[in-house]
């Protein structure tokens, strides 16, 4: 028998996302709406057991790897708790924060296991980490960055890049790896309810290759092999002692591999980052219904390659893709 995170196209699923807050301390332009999004009632929200029992259920199935998202995962006030309960499952913890909490969290981080921390980080410029985040945060982020770095924790910085805004800082954020080990990800801007997206926007992977080798030349860019359910395809500069990747969903998907699935703060399971077709797990759980067969029907139903949206065209259809959530109610 197949485990039931095994979906129609032989994809083992290992890896879930679990969203812990729709809320966040920062309020990026690409991630919400202006006026923000309607939160769920505390109600409609999983609690620490719940989200202990969910976890559990998925480890018994296959699952490998849980990431804290959110939101802001650490804006969650029983955060240490949900992390305690996580630690006591076989499975490798991680989050993806924005950083500016970070400080508070060290000792629990190292003493529950969680070692891989990807920090969200659009510019290295004060003025433009305001613009983007509509909050005059740049200097507590940049320094619990590096606080992160010191204290020895794997870092990954995620800059989502959009023309006119950040495109300029390609070669800035690539120097961060000169003297650091860690991995900087450009991620392609992706559409998502109430973010503004369109195609003028975008930065391609092949844009972000071509700043990269006028730079730094085409002899010094070292193509690194593909990790086995990779998001980013990663390369280094020779002689730095860090990497950089990018993140191509909208050009160049890397859905043949995908491992993920996805729990939302409110408990439905999305199948695919661009699927609304979201399978609540919280309320029949609370009414006394097993999960297993709900979550082996969403896996069944998830499609191929971005939810349907197999081509660029498709995923540029507003029709298509603006009836998903906004990105902060999902968590990446
Ligand atoms: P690792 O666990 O370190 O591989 O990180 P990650 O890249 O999976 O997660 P992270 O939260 O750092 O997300 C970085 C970017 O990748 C965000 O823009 C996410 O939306 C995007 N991303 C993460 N998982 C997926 C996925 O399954 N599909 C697509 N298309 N994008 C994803
Ligand atoms: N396109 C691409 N990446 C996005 N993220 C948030 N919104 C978008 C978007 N519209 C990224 C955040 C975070 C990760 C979880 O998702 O920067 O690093
Ligand atoms: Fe998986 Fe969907 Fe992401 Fe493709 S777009 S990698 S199918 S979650």
């Amino acid at each position: 028998t197949t485990s039931i995170l095994t979906d129609t196209h032989g994809r083992k699923h290992s890896y879930l996302r679990i969203s812990l807050s729709e809320k966040c301390n920062l309020r990026c332009t690409y991630c919400m709406p202006h006026d923000g999004i309607p939160l769920s009632p505390r109600s409609h929200l999983m609690t620490a057991d719940e989200i202990e029992t969910f976890a559990k259920v998925f480890v018994d199935h296959g699952v490998t790897k849980i990431r804290l998202t959110g939101g802001e995962p650490l804006v969650r006030k029983d955060f240490t708790a949900i992390l305690a309960r996580l630690a006591k499952l076989p499975v490798k913890l991680s989050i993806t924060t924005n950083a500016l909490l970070t400080h508070r969290f060290i000792e629990d981080f190292k003493r529950y296991g969680l070692h891989d921390i990807n920090v969200s980080l659009d510019s290295l410029d004060a003025e433009k980490f305001k613009f983007i985040t509509r909050r005059d945060q740049y200097k507590k982020a940049f320094e619990n960055i590096e606080q992160l770095i010191q204290e020895g924790f794997n870092v990954k910085i995620n800059a989502v890049l959009m023309k006119n805004f950040n495109e300029d800082e390609i070669v800035d954020f690539i120097n961060l790896t000169r003297a650091r080990a860690i991995n900087v990800r450009f991620i392609e801007f992706m559409p998502f309810d109430g973010n503004a997206w369109n195609k003028e926007k975008l930065v391609s992977q092949a844009e972000v290759i071509n700043r990269v080798t006028d730079h730094f030349g085409v002899e010094a860019l070292q193509p690194l092999p593909n990790e086995k359910n990779f998001t980013s395809r990663n390369f280094k500069i020779e002689g730095f002692q860090g990497t950089f990747g990018i993140i191509s969903s909208v050009t160049n998907p890397f859905c043949d591999s995908c491992n993920r699935i996805r729990l939302t703060a409110d408990g439905k399971l999305k199948n695919c980052l661009f699927s609304n077709e979201e399978t609540n797990l919280l309320k029949p759980f609370r009414e006394g219904e097993k999960l297993e067969a709900l979550i082996d029907a969403a896996l069944n139903a998830k499609k191929a390659v971005r939810a349907g949206m197999t081509d660029f065209d498709q995923l540029t259809n507003p029709d298509l893709h603006s009836n998903n959530r906004s990105m902060i109610a999902i968590g990446g």
